[in-house]
């Protein structure tokens, strides 16, 4: 079976195409245009009018890419929520209206479990992992559980990405930060105090964020203040993740979400995993960030298990939340 899949929740707008090859997921295309707001941060609208503009051309780029035709594309997936409604109305129309015009059947799937079922489908030996997600938006620890992922524990107020993203609009980079925070941080020497929120399982960025942009006030070396946001906030989600694990007895963790190419983030998760003699796994970049490719394989899972969708039922959700889908292809 291939299926066409289209992410469209917030920055980015993207088509993947993959392959079921054996219940295992082959990537056959996987293409991205992310929108880059020139100041400040996302507008929904300016966003949705940015994926309209390339939906067209990246749909045939990706099957042109993915050496298939239009015409053998067996199923449509699209992001169904979490999201921004504007981004994901205009991922869901062009995902109906291919539907309607190839003759196919569509299926909207949770962006949260696509992150996670991505990494299932493409890495050898990853089977039952607890996911720690952390992009701009979400930071969620997720593990499947009596029949659904749960989320054992997320963010209070902003996602990890946001809070770098944040940070680095105030001392005056441009978006995204989170790679060039990673530069900053790898000069850094002295760690500076920063609140260490963790309420049971949930964190808080926004105390953090503020008490960094102090420092960066009271005339700190940015490179410090970068390396000591990256040592407080990745502790806190290792920590998060790890208690998860052990709940939930699981010897497998997978990181998703752009933030994952954060090579001290991969470092600390992976020390965590192997002091418990458990496996680390972490998807490439490209399957890592949001991404049309994990959209379509969650399609084709879903389907797989007897899933369907009518056209005049496909809704966008702009709060779908993780814990509300019945997975019922997991055994
Ligand atoms: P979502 O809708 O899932 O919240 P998103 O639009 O924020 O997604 P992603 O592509 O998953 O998209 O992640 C982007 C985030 O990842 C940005 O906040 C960016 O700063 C951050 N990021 C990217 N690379 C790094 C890095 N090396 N270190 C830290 N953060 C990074
Ligand atoms: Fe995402």
């Amino acid at each position: 079976m291939i299926c066409l899949g289209i992410e469209g929740t917030a920055h980015s707008i993207g088509v993947g195409v993959v392959e079921n090859v054996s219940g295992k997921c082959k990537v056959l295309s996987n293409m991205i245009k992310i929108y880059r707001p020139k100041k400040g941060g996302i507008h929904p609208r300016e966003a949705a009018n940015h994926h309209a503009l390339y939906i067209a051309d990246l749909l045939k780029e990706s099957v042109s890419k993915a050496q298939v035709d239009f015409s053998e594309v067996d199923l449509i997936s699209f992001s169904k929520g979490p999201g921004l409604g504007p981004c994901l109305r205009t991922a869901a129309t062009a995902a109906r209206a291919l539907s309607l015009s190839l003759n196919r059947p569509i299926i909207g799937v949770n962006h949260c479990v696509a992150h996670l079922e991505i990494g299932r489908g493409t890495l050898d030996d990853c089977k039952d992992p607890v996911l720690l997600y952390t992009s701009g938006a979400n930071t969620q620890v997720i593990a499947f559980a009596e029949g659904r992922y749960r989320v054992f524990g997320e963010t209070l107020d902003i996602g990890i990405g946001n809070c770098l993203d944040k940070f680095g609009r105030t001392v005056g980079l441009d978006f995204p930060c989170g790679p060039q925070i990673e530069k900053l941080a790898s000069k850094g020497k002295k760690y500076l105090e920063l609140p260490y929120s963790i309420k049971g399982m949930d964190i808080a960025f926004s105390g953090l964020l503020t008490a960094a942009e102090q420092y960066y006030k009271k005339n700190e070396s940015l490179e410090d203040i970068c390396y000591s946001m990256q040592e407080t906030t990745f502790a806190a989600l290792t920590e998060v993740t790890e208690r998860a694990m052990a709940h939930t007895e699981k010897d497998e963790v997978l990181l998703g979400g752009g933030v994952a190419s954060n090579r001290r983030l991969c470092d600390m998760v992976q020390t965590m995993a192997h002091d418990r003699d458990a496996r680390f796994f972490v998807p490439s970049k490209d399957l890592c960030i949001d991404n049309g490719a994990m959209i379509a394989w969650l399609g084709v899972l879903m389907y797989n298990s007897g899933i369907r969708m009518k056209v005049e039922n496909s809704f966008i959700d702009q709060r779908f939340r993780t814990d509300m889908v019945d997975v019922s292809w997991h055994d």
